[in-house]
Order: structure tokens, then C-alpha cells, then sequence
């Protein structure tokens, strides 16, 4: 969703905003705007400046020597009102005294506009946000932190909130209620975001702020107090991430090179975490004691996306390898649906970011049930992976290409690892883990060597993009990487993909079978191979063309295929590893090819912080 920044201290207030906006770009790109106050003239309004478009476009009409040591930015990402340069933040009160920039949605803001407008308060936008630079202004008596206070307490809904106002030059006041904000503590100067990304470059020293608290900074102090005007204890965090995991580095766009990361990022999600001598997993976050993981009967995983594909092979897996009844459910559907929790289960909240509201929502109500919540996330110190009990950190190092793929095949690890854990506590010998774990100290390699199909993948996605509708098709553990494959084509090429379990396509999708549909085809190494192969046969048959993946010495695929991706071979259980990687770069080509903004697909956010 939008992205935040804030700055206060001795350097030039205007650069450092933008520059904090263009690495938050993927949180939202329709329109952007900063907000700086203007030095030493105590009550001259803070000069706003706002851009539809890309930050390109806000660098432009910026000064260059645009003077001010403290401002804030955001880029948006429209909820309430389309994409217009009124809508854009920073939003100010009718003096102009006062500006404020918003993540999240305010739900009573209708109510509130009508009360306001009948004081005679001109609106200028059509968002819920402008509503609470109006409520500052009319708390305002001379202490912004006090105002803003007051003015939270009519709001519902969610919220980060940051504003300046025009008498305290130099302040910066902020507020959280769902929608990240985290303090950068710098020398001499303060920054406030919506994530670490945006204030890597100047500070690693961070504190997370949590629902219900406010943070009102100037260069050197900050404070922090709770909703009861309780003063809070800052825990300061570091941030271990280099300046260098978010430049691109050579590619040409961050999806690319985070596919091309996976072998690394999968070592690092594995790493450290594998006992070969006892054959088990040793994952010391899930603070759950041998016993208690022993008496877990079944597990559940709550995810939204790309996240929930990595939760349905983590389900299949830890059914089939560690004979543990597990299921992945969509997060938006769980919340509302009165769910049923059953003694002796353990919930995953699985989430690249830690903070799609679905995914956070669903987690808070099955807490609130009493269950059990773990999570399996890449963002430290994310909410997610703070309110759960325990869980596995997957160290993908940041992603920020809207579409995932790091994160994902750094969570299917994760999902490994707990299998192994769990399968191990059963009925899995000391052997078996060690083959398992065998195998899975393999897949970085397989990985990279599955990369080398880079050119023929481009080929390919020359040949196919300018059809309009595919299937994915794929069974047993490779359906979720058929859903997953056809999820990024749609997401970063717009191209219409449906992914569907093989032995399902006869009940109805084949009915879509034409020349002009192709069919790309998981095909496993296991007992499932046959099966997959009559079923591409079914599809030869009407005509329909047939891309096939499967293991490089398949010679009977790749002669009933119209095309073959011939991939490295792995114990067929750590397929889903290889098998994603040419969907991945097959997404990513095809959106090249037809000129397709890759890392900022349009209407899609990166971290989807509102329901
Ligand atoms: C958004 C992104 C997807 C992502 C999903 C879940 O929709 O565009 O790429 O898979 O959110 O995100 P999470 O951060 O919870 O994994």
C-alpha cells in the first residue's frame, strides 16, 4: 500500500524525502507528494508539493535546492478517490498550517466530513485522509502531539499517520493503528517511514512502533507513549539488511534479480537450520517445547496470494512427509467465517511483508479463539512476526518487486524444514531425515542450475505472449506451483492464466482448449507422471498447445510436448523448488516482451494493508 517518510535534522530535508519515496515506490505508484517546512519563518506554511505519476515525476518539480531540514512524503496507492493531484498527499487544513500524510482507510470519514463541512471547512480532495488534517488543525492549541491525540479519538479505522504543523518547526508527530510506522534513530536526525527500506541509507537503528502509540520526534529526542498517555520505552532494533540488497545491481528490474537471488536466498533461509547428524531440523524460533510440537495433531495455515501457494505445498508435505492433517486457508475467507478451531492445532501465519491486513486480521481473530499462532515471515520485526507466539524468519533479504518470487521458494524452505521437524517426531526414521535433509541441502544448487534455462524461457515467452488465455496445470504438490505460475503471468503481464489441478481439467476447463489456449504442464517425476501425461495427451488431442516441464532426461514428455523445459532432476518431494523458477522467468518475459512495468505492475501493491 502507500509508503511513508519523514524527516528532521540538518541535511536538506526535500532530497532525502524523495529519495526515501523512490525506494518505497513499490508500495504504491499512482501519485506522491512531500510536505517541508520552511526554515526559520515559525508559522510560514510548509510548502507541498504533489505529482501524479511515478517519483520520477515528483523529482522533477522538486528544487533541486529546495531549502527546509523537515518534511514528510508519501507515495500513494488510491483507495478513497481516484488518481488526481488533489488526491495525492500531503493533505493540509484550510490555513495550511497543518499537513498530514495517511496509510490505511479512516471508515467513519463521511460522517466526520459532513460534521466538518457544516463548520465550514472547505475539502479539497475526495479521500478519507483529509479529514485529519481538518480534526489537527481544530484540536490545535499550540502542541501538535496533544492535537493529533485528539483528533485520533474520532477516528475508525486504520492508520500511520505522520504530520508537521507550521508553529513547531522542526517536530514531527506520528501515529499507528494497522498501518506500519517504524522511527529511524539517526545522529542528530530522526526519520520515520512505513518500512526500513526507506531510511537504510542514513540509519540502521530502528523502533517499531504498535497499535495505539505516538511518536513525536525533532533531531535529537523522540518519544513514544501509548494511547493512556503512557510514556514508552523504546526497544531499539538493528536492521540487518545492507543498502546494497535493494539496488538492482545489473538487472534490469528487481523481479528479475530476485529471481536470479534464489539459490543464495534459499541457502540463507536453510542455513544453519539443518541437523545432519540427527537428521532433523533444528528451528530454535517457534518456542514451543519438543513436547508441545508433539502434541500437535494438525496444523493450519492462514496466507493471502503468493504466500498461500507456499502454504499449500507446506500442507501437502507436512500431510504426506510427516503424516500431520495440515490445510491453507485464504486469510480474507477465514476472518468471517466463524471458524471452527480444534484442540491440539497449530496455526501459520504465513506472509512475506508481515503485514497483509488479511492475513494480520485472520491471525488476531484465531488468537482471540485461543489458538496458537506462528509465523513464518520475511520482514523482521513486521507485525505479523511480532504478535505471533513464535516462528521461522525466511531471510529472503528484501523483496521489493511487487510479484513475489524469493520470498516464495525461501517459504516453501521453511515449509521443508517444519515437515522434517514434524515428521521426524513421528514416524520418519533417523535415515529418512538424513536423505530428506540430503535432498534438501541440494535444491540452492538445482536451483541455480535450473536458471540456465533463462534463454529458452525468453524464447518461449516471444513465441506465447501474445495469446490471451493459458492454462497451468499441475497435480499433487505441483498444483499450488501451477496456481503460483499462473498467478505471475496474470500479475506482471496481464495476460489471462488459470491454474488447475490435471485431473480436473476434463470436468470443465477443457472446454477452453483451442490453438489459441496453451496448456503449461507441471509434469512430476513420481507415480503422478502418467497420469500427467494422458492428461497432455487430452489436450494434443483438441488441438490445444502444450508446454511441457519436467525432469531433462524425459524423452516421452518432450516428444508429446510442443515445447519442452527440461529441468535438473530432484527427488520429485523438492520439485516445486525447480518447477516454479521457469514459470517465474516465463512471467517475467512475457511482460517484457510486451512492455509491461515489471516491479510495479499496475493496481497491485506490494503490502496490502487494508482488508
Ligand atoms: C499482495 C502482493 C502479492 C503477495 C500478497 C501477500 O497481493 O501483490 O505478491 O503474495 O500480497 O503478501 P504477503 O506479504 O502477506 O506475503
Amino acid at each position: 500500500m502507500c509508503g511513508i517518510v519523514g524527516y528532521t535534522g540538518p541535511r536538506q530535508a526535500s532530497r532525502i524525502l524523495v529519495d526515501g519515496l523512490k525506494r518505497l515506490e513499490y508500495r504504491g505508484y499512482d501519485s506522491a507528494g512531500i510536505a517541508v517546512q520552511v526554515d526559520g519563518a515559525t508559522g510560514a506554511p510548509p510548502v507541498v508539493i504533489k505529482r501524479t505519476g511515478k517519483i520520477a515525476e515528483l523529482r522533477q518539480a522538486v528544487p533541486k535546492d529546495m531549502a527546509g531540514h523537515c518534511g514528510m512524503g508519501h507515495t500513494r496507492w488510491a483507495t478513497h478517490g481516484g488518481v488526481t493531484g488533489e488526491n495525492a498527499h500531503p493533505h493540509t487544513d484550510a490555513s495550511g498550517k497543518v499537513a498530514i500524510v495517511h496509510n490505511g482507510i479512516i471508515e467513519n470519514y463521511m460522517a466526520l466530513k459532513g460534521m466538518l463541512e457544516k463548520q465550514g471547512v472547505p475539502f479539497r480532495s475526495e479521500t478519507d485522509s483529509e479529514v485529519i488534517a481538518h480534526l489537527v488543525a481544530l484540536n490545535y492549541e499550540g502542541d501538535l502531539e496533544a492535537a493529533l491525540k485528539a483528533s485520533l479519538k474520532h477516528l475508525k479505522g486504520t492508520y500511520g499517520i505522520v504530520c508537521v504543523h507550521a508553529d513547531e518547526p522542526g517536530r514531527i508527530v506520528g501515529a499507528r493503528n494497522g498501518s506500519p510506522l517504524v522511527v529511524g534513530v539517526g545522529d542528530g536526525e530522526m526519520l520515520l517511514a512505513s518500512d526500513v527500506t526507506a531510511m537504510l541509507a542514513h540509519t540502521k537503528r530502528v523502533v517499531y512502533l504498535n497499535d495505539g502509540e505516538v511518536v513525536t520526534m525533532l533531531p535529537h529526542e523522540f518519544r513514544i507513549s501509548d494511547g493512556d498517555e503512557r510514556r514508552v520505552d523504546p526497544r531499539i532494533d538493528h536492521i540487518a539488511w545492507e543498502l546494497e540488497a535493494i539496488e538492482k545491481e545489473g538487472f534490469s528490474c528487481y523481479m528479475e534479480k530476485e529471481i536470479f537471488e534464489q539459490p543464495d536466498s534459499i541457502e540463507r533461509a536453510i542455513s544453519g537450520r539443518m541437523d545432519h547428524e540427527n537428521g532433523c531440523a533444528k528451528l530454535g524460533g517457534l518456542n514451543l517445547s519438543k513436547k508441545e510440537l508433539h502434541g500437535i495433531e494438525r496444523v493450519r495455515v492462514i496466507a493471502a496470494g503468493t504466500s498461500w501457494h507456499a502454504g499449500l505445498v507446506g500442507c501437502q508435505l507436512l500431510e504426506s512427509v510427516a503424516r500431520i492433517p495440515a490445510a491453507a486457508e485464504l486469510a480474507s475467507e477465514l476472518r468471517y467465517r466463524n471458524p471452527v478451531l480444534e484442540p491440539a492445532s497449530l496455526y501459520f501465519a504465513v506472509s512475506q511483508s508481515g503485514e497483509t491486513a488479511d492475513t494480520l486480521y485472520a491471525m488476531r481473530e484465531v488468537r482471540r479463539r485461543g489458538g496458537t499462532v506462528l509465523g513464518i515471515c520475511n520482514v523482521v520485526g513486521s507485525t505479523i512476526a511480532r504478535e505471533s507466539e513464535g516462528g521461522v524468519y525466511v531471510h529472503s533479504g528484501p523483496e521489493i518487486a511487487v510479484a513475489s518470487t524469493k520470498a516464495f521458494t525461501s517459504q516453501l524452505a521453511a515449509f521443508y524444514l517444519l515437515a522434517l521437524e514434524f515428521a521426524r517426531m513421528h514416524d520418519m526414521s533417523h535415515h529418512e531425515g538424513q536423505r530428506f535433509l540430503a535432498a534438501l541441502r541440494e535444491v540452492p544448487a538445482a536451483v541455480r542450475k535450473t536458471l540456465a534455462v533463462r534463454d529458452h524461457v525468453q524464447a518461449l515467452a516471444k513465441k506465447y505472449c501474445r495469446h490471451a488465455d493459458f492454462l497451468f496445470l499441475g497435480r499433487g504438490i505441483l498444483f499450488p506451483i501451477a496456481l503460483e505460475g499462473a498467478l505471475k503471468l496474470k500479475e506482471i503481464s496481464y495476460i489471462h492464466a488459470e491454474g488447475y489441478a490435471s485431473g480436473e481439467i476434463k470436468h470443465g476447463p477443457i472446454a477452453l482448449v483451442s490453438p489459441e489456449t496453451p496448456s503449461v504442464f507441471l509434469v512430476p517425476g513420481d507415480h503422478l507422471r502418467e497420469k500427467t501425461i494422458s492428461n497432455m495427451k487430452e489436450i494434443k488431442a483438441r488441438g490445444g498447445p502444450v508446454i511441457a516441464l519436467a525432469d531433462e532426461d524425459d524423452e516421452l514428455v518432450a516428444s508429446i510436448a510442443d515445447d519442452f523445459i527440461g529441468l535438473p532432476k530432484v527427488d520429485p518431494r523438492f520439485q516445486p523448488f525447480t518447477m516454479v523458477v521457469p514459470l517465474q522467468l516465463f512471467a517475467y518475459f512475457c511482460a517484457l516482451e510486451l512492455g509491461r512495468d515489471v516491479d510495479q505492475p499496475r493496481n497491485l501493491a506490494k503490502s496490502v494493508t487494508v482488508e
